[in-house]
């Protein structure tokens, strides 16, 4: 039993980045800022905005932004504290190795790859709507039948609806395409990010600037029409109303769908075997993307449900749709061609970020290092991994909707947050001399704020979440005692469990 909870000592983290099979260092603090807002900034305000704003929340989800926003930072400060002290590959996951032991690490190394897999999906989505809308300014609509997945949730019915539509068609290929762009290299990739960054940065100003000539205060009010709470535990409204299938409604509701705009500046810590200076760099580019991403958003959100009523806003693509209502065509095609590819940003460093994630899990054994672990010989990238991810992110794109997509991934992400936030209290204890460039100020307060406002968006998300994320988690626990378990090289070494205190390692 206690095997469950062996740990890795810090000392060997570092060793393993000394070897043949490691990553190349090219990654500075202006790249890993980029990564950050790359991976930050695309469905999240571009889609699930106006579907929130739509159907949980109002204009009230001005104030959702600021929530989620509250709950990223404590979790991103504890983020960039492990990073500058583990800076290896594999995120949470490997945190969680060197502080809670195996068997958490591997729930959070499968965690991630819900949260990457499920979210590339969920934005390939996004992708695939704002691109139909560019497009269909100088062309005919691409079919309805290759356009839309096969069926989607009604949250007026509360119930899903078949849509008539066979497959989403533009998100599939445009996972395929970002799958041969990864696998060439990382180097390129970010480079490609940069630019694209640059982009969506200039949509979103444009959106702010030229948006808030056209606002009309009288759209903000009322402000909250479905309240303030939203909260619900396992399904059980307990604050706040409740809408047709059951779901919870409200401002805080509306949070708990909207994290999903700010997920990805944890990925920078999925970077630090990359970055040149990671102890410095990487909690620079985890700050500095959340910050940015938190200013913009609420300013996005405030200047959309002021151009349009919240009841009236379009769900597919809400903000091009309402530069086309007060009559400006050319900003309509602007914004669309940007959220094109600002969305393209979030996909490629989200499936970026998840064969990184897989490549720690292999170098500890858990799971198949000569497919997970293999290094292309040329251009030094997890190839075979990036592939496989790339199978399945497409067939998931092409059939659930976005909205349940969107979900599954808010729910394990905050678990994801909730597990690191307790993993820097545990380290604290348990390695007070080991060297940190970051520190997380005000230990126990920010990692227990961190903890609790993780846990107060999971319970405001619906209940079905909960049992998909059970069910996930199960599947993962047969997965490690079948294989994990009995392949962990820490095992193999028959290392015995690493007592608080010893190896501190670095
Ligand atoms: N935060 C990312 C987005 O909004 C997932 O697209």
């Amino acid at each position: 039993m206690k095997n469950l909870f062996v740990r890795k000592s810090l000392a060997q983290l570092h060793r393993e980045i000394e070897g043949e099979n490691r990553l190349h260092r090219v990654l500075g603090p202006v790249q890993l800022t980029s990564l950050g807002i790359g991976c930050v900034i695309g469905a999240g305000i571009f889609v699930v905005t106006g579907q929130a704003a739509h159907d949980k929340a109002g204009p009230a989800i001005m104030l959702s932004f600021v929530m989620a926003g509250l709950a990223c930072v404590f979790s991103a400060l504890c983020y960039a504290e492990f990073a500058s002290m583990v800076p290896v590959a594999g995120s949470a996951y490997t945190y969680a190795y060197a502080t809670l032991g195996e068997l958490a690490a591997w729930i959070i190394g499968w965690d991630l790859l819900l949260e990457y897999t499920i979210a590339s999906s969920a934005v390939a989505h996004g992708w695939s709507q704002y691109f139909q809308e560019f497009i269909g300014v100088f062309l005919p609509r691409i079919p309805a039948v290759i356009g839309r997945t096969p069926f989607d949730y009604d949250p007026g019915l509360g119930r899903f609806i078949a849509t008539g539509s066979a497959v989403d068609l533009p998100a599939v290929l445009v996972t395929a395409m970002l799958t041969v762009v990864l696998v060439r290299g990382v180097r390129e990739s970010a480079s490609f990010n940069t630019a694209m960054v640059v982009v969506k940065l200039a949509v979103v100003l444009i959106v702010i600037g030229l948006g808030a000539f056209y606002v009309n205060p009288a759209n903000w009010r009322p402000f909250a029409p479905f309240g303030f709470s939203g909260i619900s535990l396992f399904g059980r409204t307990i604050l706040g109303q409740t809408g047709a299938g059951g779901e919870p409604l409200g401002m805080l509701a509306g949070s708990a769908i909207i994290f999903f705009a700010y997920i990805g500046f944890d990925s920078v810590s999925t970077h630090a075997e990359e970055a040149k200076n990671p102890s410095r760099d990487v909690p620079i580019g985890i700050l500095a993307s959340l910050a940015l991403c938190t200013v913009l958003y609420i300013a996005v959100a405030a200047v959309l449900t002021g151009m349009v009523p919240y009841n009236e806003i379009n769900i597919d693509a809400p903000v091009a749709d309402a530069f086309r209502r007060v009559g400006l065509p050319w900003a309509h095609f602007v914004i669309s061609i940007g959220a094109v590819v600002g969305i393209t940003s979030v996909l490629l460093v989200l499936m970026l970020s998840q064969p990184r994630v897989m490549l720690a899990m292999a170098r500890d054994g858990l799971v198949s290092s000569r497919f997970f672990g293999a290094v292309h010989p040329r251009f030094r990238t997890p190839w075979l991994s990036q592939i496989l991810m790339g199978c399945f992110v497409s067939v998931l794109a092409g059939v659930l909707p976005l909205r349940i997509l969107a979900e599954l991934v808010n729910i394990g992400t905050l678990l994801a947050f909730f597990v690191v936030c307790a993993a820097v209290l545990v380290l604290r204890r348990t390695h007070p001399e080991a060297r940190r460039s970051f520190r997380v100020p005000w230990v126990p307060l920010v990692p227990v704020l961190g903890m609790a406002s993780s846990l107060l968006l999971m319970i405001s998300l619906p209940k079905e979440n909960w049992w998909r994320l059970l069910i996930w988690l199960l599947i993962g626990l047969v997965i490690y005692f079948w294989y994990g378990r009995r392949h962990s090289e820490l095992r193999l070494a028959g290392q015995s469990p690493t007592l608080p205190g010893e190896n501190a390692g670095a």
